[in-house]
C-alpha cells in the first residue's frame, strides 16, 4: 500500500466490512483487533487519506471514528469525510470520534474543565440498540476514559444513554440513523464491556455476518495469489518465525512447486531452530526448500566487531549478500514473498508517521525487492499476529511452531553484547535452551511474550565444589507484551528463577552466575542491544 492513499486488500472484497478511520489513537489498532475478534473484516484507514470517493467504494456496513490526540474545539482539527453520514450506514463515534461526528452534526463541544483519564464508573440511564444484550438503563458500569474535551450540547436526533458526574455526555444514540457516540474507549482491556460493546456494533446495529474465518481466508488469499502470480515463479525467505513458514505454507499450498523457499541459516539461531525449519518443511509439507548454512560467512564478517548498530548492519547485509546468492542459483524468480502484517500495512499509510529516531536498525528483507528487481507476494498483510497463528492452525502447522516467541532477524548476535565468537554462541545456546525448557515445563510458554537468556561480556568469581570458577554471566529476560512496542518484565516466582539458575550454572560450562532482567520497556527495550 503506497504512503499516501489507500486501497483495499483484494482478497476480502466478499466479506461485510467496517471501516475504522484514524483519528491518531495510540489504541486504534485494538479496535480493529476487537472487531475481527467478532469474525467481521475491517481495515484502518487514516481520517486524512479517506476521500468521500474512496468510503463509498469500499462499501462498509458500518463506519467507527477513533479516538484521537486533537481537540475538536481547535480551528483546522481532523474531522470525518462527509460521505460518512451519507452512507446511511451505522457510525460509532469513540471519545474524538464522538466529539466530531457531535461538531460536524451541529452538536457542540467544549473544553472542559475537569479532565478526566483512567478508569471511571458510568451510570447507564437509558437504553438503546448499541446496549442491547450488554448492557440496560440503571445499571452502573466501569471504563476507561481518556479525554480533555466533551460533548455540551447534542445534535438533532441524539440522547444521552450513559453519563458521569465530569461526562455528562458519556454515551450518546441516535437509534433511528444509528448514530453512536461513547466518551470512552470500549477497544480498551480496561473496559470490561467494551469487546461486547463493539461486537454488538457491528454484528447486532450494522448487521454485519461475522463470515470473516481463517478458512473462508485460505481459500481466498490462494485464488489472490494464484491470480497474482500465474506462471511465475516465486521465492520466500525463510527466517525460522511465524509468519514467513505461514506465508510459505499459504503460498505453496496455492502454486505448489511454483515456490522455492530459501532457508538462511546465520549460525546465530537457538539451539535446534535450522534443524527444525528444515525438517518441517521438507519432511512435513514436503516444500522445496535450499537450506545454506551460512555460519561461517556470518561468523567471518561479525569477528571483531562489538558494537550494536555495526552488528545489525553486517548481519543485514549478509544476509541479503547470501540470499541473493542463493536465489540466483535456485535459476532466480519472478516474485518474493514477505510475511508482512497489517500493523506494518497500517504503520506505511499513518499520518503521524513512525518514530523519528532510530533506536535499532531492524534487520529483515526490505532491501532485497529493488535490488533484485522482484515483485512482492504479501498474502498476509490484511492479517494481525494472532490472525496469522489462525491460519497457521488452519494450514496444520504444528501448534508448538505457531505459538513460538518472536526472533529477531540479528539473532543471538544481539544476546551477546560484544564480540561473537562460536564458543559463546555455543554457551548461550545452551542456558537459553535450558531456560525455555524450564519454562515450558512449568506451563509459562504461552503467557509470556518473548523469552530468552542473554549472555553477558562480564566474567565473574565463583566456586564449584572446592574449586574457584571465573566464567560467563548470564542474564535472563522475560516480557509480556501486546505488539512488542511496549514491555513488562515477567514476575516469575522466585523458586522458578531459583530452579533455572541452577540447572544453567551446573549444566553449562563457561556460566557461573545468573541475574533476572526486571527493565520494562520503556525505558528498555526488549533486547539487549
Ligand atoms: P526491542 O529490542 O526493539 O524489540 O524492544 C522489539 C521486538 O522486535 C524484535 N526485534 C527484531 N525483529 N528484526 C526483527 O525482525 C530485528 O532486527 C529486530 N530487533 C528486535 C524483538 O525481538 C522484539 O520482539
Amino acid at each position: 500500500m503506497p504512503g499516501d492513499t489507500v486501497t483495499e486488500l483484494p482478497e476480502t472484497q466478499n466479506h461485510d466490512r467496517i471501516l475504522i478511520l484514524d483519528f491518531g489513537s495510540q489504541v486504534t489498532q485494538l479496535i480493529a483487533r476487537r472487531v475481527r475478534e467478532t469474525g467481521v473484516f475491517c481495515e484502518v484507514w487514516p481520517f486524512n487519506k479517506a476521500t468521500d470517493e474512496t468510503v463509498a467504494a469500499f462499501r462498509p456496513r458500518g463506519v467507527i471514528l477513533s479516538g484521537g490526540p486533537s481537540s475538536v474545539v481547535e480551528t483546522g482539527t481532523p474531522r470525518a469525510p462527509d460521505v460518512v453520514f451519507s452512507l446511511g450506514v451505522p457510525v460509532l463515534g469513540i471519545c474524538y470520534g464522538e466529539q466530531t461526528m457531535c461538531a460536524q452534526l451541529g452538536g457542540r463541544v467544549e473544553s472542559a474543565d475537569h479532565r478526566e483519564f483512567g478508569r471511571a464508573t458510568i451510570d447507564v440511564v437509558d437504553d438503546c440498540l448499541l446496549f442491547e444484550g450488554v448492557w440496560h438503563s440503571g445499571l452502573q458500569v466501569d471504563v476507561w476514559m481518556s479525554h480533555g474535551d466533551r460533548v455540551s450540547a447534542l445534535p438533532d436526533g441524539f440522547r444521552v444513554v450513559a453519563r458521569t458526574g465530569s461526562a455528562p455526555f458519556a454515551a450518546i444514540a441516535d437509534d433511528e440513523r444509528r448514530y453512536y457516540g461513547v466518551q470512552f474507549h470500549p477497544e480498551v482491556l480496561h473496559t470490561p464491556d467494551g469487546a461486547a460493546l463493539l461486537r454488538q456494533f457491528v454484528r447486532g446495529v450494522a448487521g454485519c455476518r461475522g463470515d470473516w474465518t481463517m478458512a473462508a481466508f485460505k481459500q481466498e488469499a490462494m485464488n489472490a495469489i494464484r491470480e497474482q502470480v500465474g506462471s511465475g515463479r516465486v521465492i520466500c525467505g525463510l527466517s525460522g518465525g511465524v509468519d514467513s513458514a505461514v506465508a510459505a505454507v499459504l503460498i505453496h499450498e496455492a502454486i505448489g512447486d511454483q515456490l522455492t523457499c530459501i532457508f538462511v541459516d546465520t549460525g546465530l539461531l537457538r539451539k535446534g531452530e535450522a534443524e527444525q525449519v528444515v525438517r518441517l518443511f521438507r519432511e512435513s509439507y514436503n516444500i522445496p526448500l535450499v537450506a545454506v548454512d551460512a555460519g561461517p560467512t556470518f561468523l567471518g564478517r561479525l569477528e571483531g566487531v562489538d558494537d550494536p548498530e555495526q552488528k545489525r548492519k553486517i548481519i543485514g547485509k549478509t544476509f541479503i549478500d547470501v540470499f541473493e546468492e542463493q536465489a540466483k542459483a535456485a535459476g532466480g524468480a519472478d516474485f518474493l514473498a514477505q510475511g508482512t502484517l497489517y500493523p506494518d500495512v497500517i504503520e506505511s499509510v499513518s499520518f503521524a508517521g513512525g518514530p523519528s529516531v532510530t533506536i535499532k536498525s531492524h534487520h529483515n528483507v526490505g532491501g532485497l525487492p529493488e535490488r533484485m528487481n522482484m515483485k512482492l507476494v504479501e498474502p498476509l498483510r490484511a492479517l494481525f499476529k494472532d490472525e496469522v497463528r489462525a491460519l497457521g492452525y488452519e494450514l496444520g502447522l504444528p501448534a508448538h511452531f505457531v505459538t513460538r516467541h518472536p526472533f529477531p532477524g540479528p539473532g543471538l548476535a544481539v544476546r551477546i553484547p560484544g564480540m561473537i565468537t562460536p564458543e559463546r554462541i555455543a554457551v548461550l545456546q545452551q542456558a537459553d535452551a535450558i531456560y525455555l525448557d524450564e519454562i515450558r515445563k512449568a506451563g509459562l510458554y504461552d503467557e509470556i511474550w518473548q523469552a530468552f537468556a542473554v549472555l553477558l561480556p562480564v566474567r565473574t568469581v565463583g566456586v564449584m565444589g572446592d574449586s574457584r570458577t571465573y566464567d560467563w554471566a548470564c542474564a535472563l529476560r522475560a516480557v509480556t507484551s501486546t505488539d512488542g512496542m511496549t514491555a513488562d518484565y515477567y514476575p516469575f516466582p522466585h523458586d522458578f528463577l531459583g530452579r533455572v539458575a541452577n540447572r544453567i550454572i551446573n549444566e553449562v560450562r563457561g556460566i557461573n552466575r545468573v541475574t533476572y532482567d526486571i527493565t520494562s520497556k520503556p525505558p528498555g527495550t526488549i533486547e539487549w542491544e
